[in-house]
């Protein structure tokens, strides 16, 4: 897919007051730091449309871009972060569930993890938990150009090894850098691909009745 125009829409802590649900909409949710942010930059090939940060906790709001006039990414804020309190952490949770349990346009969810680290307990469980809900998603590995092609296969394995302890089947997997754009076209085509199958939500149509 080529990417043509990629603009910010809104940005707010509530599901409602995001956009129409009219176009697809792929979000990307992860532990804090781990580069949700710069993958959506590398993806749109817009170096400061996502801010992103060094420090983690960065992205604190539901931010969505139009993307090519025809779909959204929503950025995320980060979980699992140890400096935010405990007030902010749990409406961080709150504001993330009611968005990916009631936004209608959502077709997949794309799951960041770090491609450096062991399986984290919280990445596991976030996984699980969108199992159950039956929310469509993908896992992300992110930052892979940070090790060398022999260690990030081995923390994949690890990975789905852990994973196969508690689904039958494996989600799809794709590999990343958003510094070097190693997967990019890969997610690309998935995003092309998904879009395809998008159906507007019934009862809800923007042209008026004749
Ligand atoms: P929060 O908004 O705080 O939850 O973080 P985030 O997940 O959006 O991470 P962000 O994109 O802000 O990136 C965090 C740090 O990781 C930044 O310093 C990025 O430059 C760095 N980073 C992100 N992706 C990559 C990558 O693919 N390779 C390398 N080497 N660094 C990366
Ligand atoms: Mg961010």
């Amino acid at each position: 897919m080529q990417i043509d125009s990629a603009i910010f829409i809104t940005s707010n802590t509530d599901y409602q007051k995001c956009p129409p649900p009219f176009k697809p909409e792929y979000a990307f949710i992860g532990r804090s730091n781990v580069g949700k942010s710069s993958l959506i930059n590398s993806l749109v090939q817009k170096k400061d449309l996502a801010k992103t940060s060094a420090k983690p906790g960065k992205t604190q709001t539901i931010n969505h871009f139009l993307v090519n006039d025809k779909w959204y990414i929503a950025d995320l804020p980060g979980f699992g972060y140890a400096a935010v309190s405990k007030t902010k952490k749990a409406s961080f949770s709150l504001m993330i569930e009611e968005f990916m349990l009631n936004r209608e346009n959502l077709m997949c969810v794309f799951v960041l993890v770090d491609s450096r680290l062991e399986p984290q307990a919280i990445d596991v469980d976030f996984i699980d938990w969108l199992g159950r809900k039956g929310i469509p998603f993908v896992i992300v590995f992110t930052k892979a150009d940070k090790k060398g092609v022999v260690a990030v296969q081995k923390n994949i394995d690890v990975f789905t090894q852990t994973l196969l302890q508690t689904w039958e089947e494996l989600p799809q997997i794709f590999v990343t850098s958003a510094e070097k754009g190693l997967g990019r076209n890969e997610m690309l085509n998935f995003i092309a691909e998904t879009n395809k199958t998008f159906e507007k939500p019934i009862g809800k149509t923007l042209s008026k009745p004749k």
